[in-house]
């Protein structure tokens, strides 16, 4: 079972950070997530649409500028970093998984990424391309499908592997929650690697594995590595 820090190593680090990032590279996890928004013309890592929450600035992402945004303080001094910044920092070293909670950030996206394979030390099958929001999924798919495809959920409809499997998704993300045998097993039986957010508790990681996941979403990625190599 793959271990995907959430937000980088999020518990110990100010979330969606280079801190974070390089602290969860350090605790060996397979894969970092990360959450993507645009602001001007660059791509900026950062969950929400506003800024209060993780900066200590306050407003939209929309009205600011990228020199604006880069004024605030993210945690102990960071920056909202860009996607390049992450990746150059990463460097193949690990996974990642590319939330993608704007729609506006598809065609960078693909022409970064492209970009991160030829200078970077990446290769294409170790980025995941993920998003709640489905239609982009779609979108993603016509137009640069060589990517794979997260299809990201908050609930549990019957047919969701279904969708995600005629989508030509390459994994399905889910609460774990909600995560249940008939999920997994369904997404299973169609091709589909499953992948399950957000797993802090030490007790949920022994379900997780008698249901045969293939990768957590951890804020806490040393806790979760230690207790799947006692399990
Ligand atoms: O990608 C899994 C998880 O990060 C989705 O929820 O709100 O933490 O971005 P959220
Ligand atoms: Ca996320």
């Amino acid at each position: 079972m793959k271990v995907i820090a959430h937000r980088g190593a999020s518990g110990y680090e100010p979330e969606n950070t280079l801190l974070a990032i390089e602290a969860a590279i350090v605790m060996e996890v397979d894969a970092v997530e990360i959450d993507l928004h645009r602001v001007e013309d660059q791509l900026v890592v950062i969950h929400d649409r506003w800024i209060d929450k993780t900066t200590d600035g306050k407003g939209r992402l929309k009205d600011l500028t990228f020199a604006e945004l880069r004024r605030f303080d993210a945690g102990k001094g960071q920056k909202v970093p860009t996607l390049w910044e992450v990746l150059k920092l990463i460097n193949g070293r690990c996974a990642v998984n590319i939330e993608l909670k704007a729609d506006d950030t598809l065609a960078l996206l693909v022409s970064t990424l492209t970009q991160a394979c030829a200078e970077l030390n990446f290769d294409s099958t170790q980025f995941v391309i993920s998003s709640f929001n489905h239609h982009l999924l779609k979108n993603l798919k016509q137009h640069a499908g060589e990517w794979r495809i997260g299809a990201l959920t908050g609930s549990r409809p019957l047919d969701y592997a279904e969708f995600a499997e005629r989508l030509g998704a390459y994994s399905v993300h889910i609460d774990v929650d909600i995560v249940d045998k008939y999920f997994v097993d369904d997404a299973h039986a169609r091709g589909l690697k499953v992948y399950v957010y957000t797993v802090d508790k030490e007790e949920d990681i022994d379900d997780l594995i008698a249901l045969n996941v293939d990768g957590i979403f951890t804020n806490y990625p040393t806790r979760s590595l230690v207790k799947i190599a006692h399990s």
